[in-house]
């Protein structure tokens, strides 16, 4: 089978991407071709810091391969922090610490809206293609629920009454970004294998 390298080593992206191209690829993740290089996503866009990663993998290991960068676009914040929901909350900053900043943020305000959109970027023999993902939802007042990564306690979905991290993998996987994303890429490789 084909082997496609997914520029990460997030665990819950590597099962999601795993379950989504079953029999058609054999996803590796970087540690798998032994790569520990910290690849900067210097760009001002997903788009750009998808690029940055798969073309990299590509110059540097030989490797076809697929990257993603997903951002948080809050509309009451101009879609902050977007490209850079990673860092949100600065220099030492986690997953607590950027939940906690966006909440600071978002004090006071009623109108709560915003997106998660994933990008995909693929470097396939020699071509470089883009898919794109979005849910939309709202910032909840407090965090909820312990299943998922990142921002998820705090997103709930629109047509949902519960947080990403109260619904579980499962239904996340069905109905997110990064899903999204990755349903449009399976498609772009099922058509190439066809
Ligand atoms: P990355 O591009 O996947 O590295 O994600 C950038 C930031 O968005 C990180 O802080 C992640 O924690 C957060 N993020 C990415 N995907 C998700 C998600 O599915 N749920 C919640 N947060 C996410």
């Amino acid at each position: 089978m084909r082997k496609l390298v997914f520029a990460t080593n997030n665990k819950h992206k590597l099962e999601e991407a795993r379950k989504i191209l079953e029999g058609m690829v054999e996803v590796l993740s970087l540690s798998e071709i032994d790569c520990n290089d910290d690849i900067p996503e210097t760009a001002t866009t997903l788009e750009g810091n998808a690029l940055i990663k798969a073309r990299y993998i590509k110059e540097h290991y030989g490797y076809d391969c697929f990257a993603d960068d997903t951002g948080l676009l809050v509309d009451a914040l101009d879609g902050a922090p977007g490209v850079y929901s990673a860092r949100y909350a600065g220099e030492d900053c986690n997953p607590q610490k950027n939940m906690e900043k966006l909440l600071n943020e978002l004090n006071g305000i009623e109108y709560r809206s915003a997106a998660f959109v994933t990008c995909v970027a693929l470097s396939l023999r020699g071509s470089e293609h883009i898919f794109m993902g979005e849910i939309a939802g709202e910032i909840t007042k407090e965090p909820k629920g312990n299943a998922g990564f990142g921002y998820d306690p705090v997103f709930k979905p629109f047509g949902y009454d519960k947080t990403f991290a109260e619904l579980g993998d499962d239904i996340k996987n069905q109905i997110s970004h990064r899903a999204k994303a990755m349903e449009k890429l399976a498609q772009f490789l099922n058509n190439l294998i066809d």
